[in-house]
């Protein structure tokens, strides 16, 4: 990948190549290039066609038809003055043809070369048919399961986030953007959009610097230091200032202090939505403050193209700012080697979802699963043991509802339903019984249930396949209520109540409060929307094919009202404890009211979450030794080593998540109750121990203190090597400032 300093080197180059055509452009072409607006899915307008020719266009956003991307290259390089190709831009979030698990099921891999993987299939096959540009990855850190976008991210956590969303960036922009199958990355939503207000999309968020510093940028850090190729601005308003005129979060944070060399592009429409906010007066005043703000590109809107050449002509303008937003621009051009060869020929590309690309899925599908409760080892599934199955559910066999959101260029043709691969793996001997009783996942109507209640009395085992469809996730996607929608409690607990053990299947692009069926159901697996192969990936698990090793990348709340609950909480100065905790049942009627003795947690439900953090279960059965530290204190330049060993006791090779946590115990600006800082998948053979070892030092055990400058400071931490983040064994070690005298 792309080295920060050979990103610099090589765009050192298409510096200067921009350079040089810039001192050829007048202005109407200068500012052509800052426009970014929307394909005719399959078509060319005339005044598309002679608005490339003129100049006006700079990229083109939903257009995936080769032919006519061909012809829109054409137009742009041998009809327009310059010939200044176009950046043909997508939203490749999760695959294009072969879809892969939902972000937010990937990131439950916990795996870099697998998410790596999918974004490089998702390029390849993006690029075969001219796109060359993706916005992805989301790296919004959110902690709010009613909002519909947690289903593109890459869930709560800022390290787990920023590893996986640079792995990527990698996959997406390779070694180098000129590769024939590379395109263009943007980090996305800058910043603050995971958390808007209740989830409800496109709102508010109102984030201290503190906060932002030390959770919501890093992911986005981590990126502008990898060299990702553009970044995108929140449709939210962040602490007063809509991101997309946010001078502060634009200019001071990502150009002034990160440096950042990439160029930024709007997102649809943000910038005349800036009127809406409240912080414009029009279309003009909006392009001035998103201009101001660093915006190099509008998406869709026309502020820019309507209102630039006026704030110029008053002076309102530099017509230098200009020059700087459009060599960012042609920079990428020249990066991307589109002045080079600007047509796609398909032929030259492997097909789409081929073999290769769909196996890769599925590899991608089964690492995401995660397997939440297997009562008494009831899974895997020994096709000894039974003969007869009742698969029973709307998502057991429906091949577009399992893709998830945010797959324009999905191709449900591909997709295998768990049904179908139950089917196949079953065997002739098994008696296979499918019944949805409920036609979607929405549906009230128990008509169907008895059929699919006589189906599971009638066997040994029933898998049950429910969840949320695809559509009740995504952007503008957010719900209030976050439990199985539908009846589809009811018809677990109907199912449940047959006797027949239920195996639980939750397809979903968030975490749903699943509190209620949990206790009744003998095993569950979260599956995500798993993307074309998650039928595959989930009868490999059930059948004991694949062994579980997912962890959740996002905690699982008991109800929606716990809501944010996440592992990183800080500690309050009454936190909640068992010994503590008084349920208001047993509370007396008129019972003197006092806050002696009482602490931070809800009255009606524990404190707990339903799951934590980085939970999984697998079908081996792993110990963790006590941790060892090479030394109990380190000092600002050396480091120390922290390991465990870990002992696979039983007769399955599987793949553990092993998790390195930290707590500052004091600090200047108080720090969470524990962070994550490190972790490792690997392969643990049945019955043998491997050693697992982290390095810590001072840089990773800084923060963002008092004055919002990255510190470290001298003190003690606690740490924990573990499986998941609800654990208690620690060691103590020190951080301290002078040398050691050893
Ligand atoms: C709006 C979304 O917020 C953004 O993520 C997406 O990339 C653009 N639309 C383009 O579709």
């Amino acid at each position: 990948m792309t080295t920060t300093h050979q990103h610099s080197s090589s765009s050192q180059q298409a510096l200067l190549k921009a350079d040089a055509l810039l001192q050829k452009m007048s202005l109407a072409e200068k500012l052509g290039q800052l426009n970014q607006v929307s394909g005719q899915y399959g078509g060319i307008s005339l005044d598309l066609r002679q608005a490339i020719q003129s100049g006006k266009v700079s990229s083109i956003i939903n257009e995936v038809d080769t032919p006519t991307i061909n012809e829109l290259q054409r137009i742009a390089v041998e009809e327009s003055r310059l010939g200044i190709p176009l950046l043909i831009g997508r939203d490749v979030i999760h695959g294009f043809t072969t879809v892969f698990p939902i972000p937010l099921g990937q990131a439950a891999t916990w795996c870099e070369q697998t998410v790596e993987a999918g974004a490089r299939i998702a390029a390849i096959e993006a690029a075969s048919r001219g796109v060359n540009w993706t916005f992805a990855p989301m790296i919004d850190i959110t902690r709010d399961p009613r909002w519909g976008r947690i289903a593109e991210s890459l869930g709560e956590d800022p390290y787990l986030c920023s590893r996986l969303g640079g792995a990527m960036i990698k996959g997406f922009q390779t070694e180098s953007l000129n590769e024939r199958t590379a395109i263009a990355a943007c980090a996305k939503h800058f910043a603050g959009y995971g958390y808007c207000e209740s989830g409800r999309d496109y709102s508010f968020a109102n984030i201290s610097e503190n906060e932002l510093r030390n959770t919501v940028l890093p992911p986005f850090k981590m990126a502008a230091d990898l060299g990702v190729a553009t970044f995108m601005p929140s449709f939210s308003d962040l602490n007063g200032v809509p991101a997309s005129g946010n001078h502060w979060l634009m200019q001071q944070v990502l150009r002034d202090e990160w440096q950042y060399q990439g160029f930024v592009v709007s997102d649809w429409g943000s910038i005349r939505d800036l009127t809406v906010h409240g912080l414009s007066e029009d279309d003009k005043h909006a392009a001035l403050l998103a201009v101001n703000a660093g915006i190099d590109m509008e998406m869709v809107s026309d502020c820019y193209a309507k209102h630039l050449p006026e704030l110029l002509s008053e002076n309102k303008l530099d017509e230098h700012k200009v020059e700087q937003m459009v060599r960012r621009i042609l920079q990428l051009k020249y990066a991307l080697g589109l002045f080079e060869n600007a047509q796609t020929n398909s032929e030259e590309f492997v097909a789409l979802a081929n073999h290769e690309h769909l196996l890769v899925a599925k590899d991608a599908a089964t690492k995401s699963c995660v397997l939440l409760k297997n009562a008494d080892n009831i899974l895997p599934l020994d096709s000894s043991q039974f003969s007869s199955i009742a698969v029973i559910g709307p998502l057991a066999d429906d091949k577009y509802e399992q893709l998830g959101t945010w797959i324009f260029d999905g191709d449900e043709q591909h997709s295998i339903t768990c049904l179908s691969a139950i089917k196949a793996l079953a065997g002739t001997d098994t008696k296979i019984t499918f019944e949805k009783g409920l036609d979607t996942t929405r549906s009230q109507s128990e008509e169907h249930f008895s059929k699919a209640i006589s189906a599971a009395q009638d066997s040994d085992i029933a898998i049950m396949v429910m969840g949320e469809e695809s559509i009740l996730s995504g952007e503008a996607h957010s719900r209030t209520n976050i439990d199985l929608p539908g009846a589809q409690v009811q018809l677990i607990e109907q199912v449940v109540a047959t006797g027949t053990p239920v195996i639980l299947v939750i397809m979903a692009g968030r975490p749903l409060t699943i509190t209620n069926v949990n206790d009744k159901v003998s095993a569950l697996l979260y599956a995500w929307h798993p993307g074309s192969m998650g039928g595959e990936a989930v009868a490999d698990l059930l059948f004991g094919r694949a062994v579980p090793s997912g962890k959740l990348p996002v905690t699982f709340p008991r109800v929606v009202g716990q809501v944010p609950i996440y592992y990183s909480q800080k500690s309050s100065g009454r936190p909640a404890t068992n010994e503590t905790f008084v349920h208001q049942d047993n509370i007396p009627v008129r019972a003197t009211q006092t806050s002696l003795g009482m602490t931070a947690n809800h009255l009606d439900v524990h404190f707990s979450p339903l799951y934590p953090f980085g939970f999984g279960l697998s079908y081996a059965k792993f110990d963790y030794s006590e941790i060892r530290l090479s030394e109990q204190r380190l000092t600002m330049e050396s480091s120390i080593t922290a390991s465990v060993t870990i002992s696979n006791r039983s007769a399955v090779d599987s793949q553990e998540i092993v998790q390195l946590y930290i707590r500052d115990l004091v600090a200047s600006t108080t720090r969470p109750i524990k962070e994550l800082k490190g972790f490792k998948r690997l392969p643990i053979k049945a019955y043998s121990s491997i050693d697992v070892d982290f390095e810590i030092n001072a840089e990773l055990l800084g923060f963002y203190g008092p004055n919002n400058t990255f510190i470290t400071e001298p003190g003690r931490f606690n740490v924990w090597i573990a499986p998941h983040s609800d654990t208690t064994n620690y060691q103590v070690f020190e951080l301290v400032s002078e040398a050691l005298n050893i």
